[in-house]
């Protein structure tokens, strides 16, 4: 489903952010991604959504060279992806349901469907006692947890996320990743990209490894080798 073939990304002639990447994901698969920073790892995501152009090589989304979309497609691929980020990206004044709907009223639909979807998201990420609350009444696990939530409102085929334990104690931690695979069991394709060793041993899932924008490992059931 995801292709990635040849992918070089540069910013300047000395700093290349990404070079000669090449591999691809099977849909329903979770990956991480891993490598220290400034390894490509926030990049790789960004040229996935379309933030910005590769400057070689081909990415192949559903078969369609994503690189080559035209200003208009853009957004109508982007609801393909849902995003979660280490800083939640929440609205501060508006409520976990707020965030979430809002998203909806966004993307133009109806009030409907927005009074039905919400509460079963919100159930989803197990925030339905906290609807109410805005970002600075919830703790940093549940402020993910509407983020999540968020991300989820266009049932998006893949969900990407980058560093999203970055900002959250151990308890929390285990919280957002057991949501995540939760939502990969669902069905979505579950992007991580993480520093967290810890995580990456317990998940046993597949690895990729990248070192100073090279993909230097690809395994199956990887560890943290970095
Ligand atoms: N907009 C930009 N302009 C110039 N250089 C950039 C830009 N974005 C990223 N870089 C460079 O590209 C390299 C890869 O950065 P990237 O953010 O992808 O790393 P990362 O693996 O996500 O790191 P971290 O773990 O710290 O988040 C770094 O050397 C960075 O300085
Ligand atoms: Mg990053």
């Amino acid at each position: 489903m995801i292709e990635f073939k040849n992918v070089s990304k540069y910013y300047s002639d000395d700093c290349s952010a990404l070079k000669e990447v090449t591999f691809s994901i099977r849909p329903k698969e979770f990956v991480s991604f891993v490598g220290r920073s400034g390894a490509g790892k926030t990049t790789l995501l960004r040229l996935l959504l379309k933030e910005e152009n590769p400057s070689e090589g081909e990415i192949l989304v559903d078969g369609k060279n994503i690189v080559t979309l035209k200003q208009k497609e853009i957004p109508v691929y982007r609801r393909k992806i849902g995003v979660i980020f280490q800083d939640f990206k929440l609205l501060p004044n508006k409520t976990a349901y707020e965030n979430i709907a809002f998203a909806m009223e966004a993307a133009g639909r109806l009030e409907e469907e927005i009074a039905e979807d919400v509460p079963q998201i919100l159930s989803l990420v197990e925030l339905v006692d906290k609807a109410d609350n805005f970002p600075c009444q919830l703790s940093g696990g549940e402020k993910q947890r509407v983020a999540i939530g968020r991300a989820l409102v266009h049932k998006p085929d893949i969900l990407m996320a980058d560093e999203p334990t970055g900002n959250l104690d151990p308890l929390h931690t285990w919280d957002i990743i057991r949501l995540l695979c939760r939502i990969n069991e669902l069905g979505t394709t579950v992007i991580l990209a993480t520093h967290d060793r810890e995580i990456i041993n317990a998940l046993s899932k597949r690895v990729l490894s990248l070192d100073r924008g090279r993909l230097i490992r690809d395994e199956e059931n990887g560890r943290y080798i970095v």
